[in-house]
């Protein structure tokens, strides 16, 4: 997150003495990543953030992946994942690899507090509402939003208006960032961008809870430790800094369009190590008389490619079970393209409009699948575009 801000009571400057208005030192907590080396916040916190009362082993399942082996394309349904739980504790793992997990959460009764101490997590909306409570304060979600939580962020998910939230989930081994093509080298978005600092949603204020005795789960690449803290955690009265929880909405993305084809990078809306996250919007089609508006049939020579169909027909898989809440895999090594029927049918959309909306992740290492994805896999998909 390259956007400076501040937020509540912080001092007049940076590691200077904070008080209360008795005299006594507010407790500064410095957030930063990559060795304290890039970004960080400050966060003035009332109580002491590492009274730690017990620390005990939580029930935990450890990711269980296979390899996509033979190789196939894979059409998953998420509509059969319909078992409810909180959104930290019911994410049914779908595929991933040492880089990302990709999960399907539903969930209908608040999480536990809950840190991810392995890295960033990207969230999809695609269904319901939440109030997402942080250290640094609260963001409402609803469909269509992407929120990133940075690496260590105390937080709890609560649903709101008594639907299920559903959501796509991406926990990745870094850290989320807009693309690097799209900042300028002082960290602005440039007028390149499909989106810029207008479009993110941010905490308003801080958030004051009082407790004592509050369970938090941090989850490591070992396992989920539930820590006892002496008080609440969010007792943070201010901070500021460039790491700190964030909002986007998928229509909130103006997308980049042309006469003749324009590449997958135009869809790009973040990057972490070894994968980048893409979405697919309402937008005009190729527009030249001569121009082919349906995609090739291509190979992602170096590239794993998983779409989430969130919102619209997907015209150009029609007939191949794609639907609103399936997520396609289609592999390195593996050819892939739209129907044959609609690739014949394209070059009458020259100039029309797509109302589809969708979320791709392409990751450099193949993904592996996970029981829930092998359970909801169409078997026969690797056979759709076949005549016979
Ligand atoms: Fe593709």
């Amino acid at each position: 997150m390259p956007y400076f801000m501040q937020l509540g009571d912080v001092p007049r400057k940076r590691f200077s003495q904070h008080r209360r208005d008795d005299g006594r030192l507010y407790a500064a907590e410095v957030m930063g990543e990559e060795g304290f080396s890039s970004n960080m916040s400050l966060l003035y916190h009332r109580a002491t953030p590492s009274a730690v009362m017990q620390a005990s082993e939580a029930a935990w399942r450890a990711p269980d992946l296979v390899d996509n082996h033979p190789l196939l394309p894979r059409l998953l349904g998420t509509r059969a994942l319909q078992e409810a739980g909180d959104m930290v504790g019911q994410r049914h793992l779908l595929c991933g690899n040492g880089d990302v997990l990709v999960s399907f959460a539903v969930a209908d009764r608040p999480s536990p507090l809950y840190r991810n101490a392995t890295g960033d997590e990207l969230l999809f909306v695609h269904d319901g509402a939440a109030r997402l409570e942080t250290v640094f304060g609260a963001l409402e979600v609803g469909q269509g939003d992407y929120v990133v939580i940075p690496k260590g962020t105390t937080h709890r998910w609560l649903p709101q208006g008594g639907q299920a939230l559903r959501a796509l989930v991406f926990e990745t081994d870094g850290h989320i960032r807009p693309p690097k093509r799209y900042l300028t080298a002082q960290g602005q978005y440039n007028q390149e961008a499909p989106y810029s600092e207008l479009d993110l949603r941010r905490p308003s204020e801080p958030l004051l809870c009082e407790g004592t005795d509050v369970e938090v789960l941090v989850k490591t690449r070992a396992g989920l430790t539930r820590y006892i803290y002496q008080t609440h955690p969010f007792d943070v009265v201010g901070w500021f800094g460039c790491n700190y929880p964030h909002a986007l909405n998928i229509a909130d993305f103006s997308p980049i369009t042309g006469s003749f084809h324009r590449p997958p990078p135009v869809h790009q809306v973040f990057e972490s190590r070894n994968c980048v996250f893409c979405n697919f919007v309402p937008r005009m089609m190729d527009y030249d008389p001569r121009a082919m508006p349906i995609p090739s049939y291509h190979q992602n020579v170096d590239s794993d490619e998983l779409i989430f169909y969130a919102e619209g027909n997907f015209f150009s898989r029609k007939g191949s079970g794609v639907e609103r809440g399936a997520l396609s895999l289609h592999p390195a090594g593996h050819i892939h393209g739209p129907q044959p029927a609609a690739y014949e049918g394209g070059a009458s959309r020259v100039g029309q409009r797509t109302e589809e909306f969708a979320v791709m992740l392409d990751t450099f290492k193949p993904l592996r699948l996970g029981r829930a994805a092998l359970d909801a896999a169409r078997p026969d998909y690797y056979q759709s575009w076949n005549a016979r």
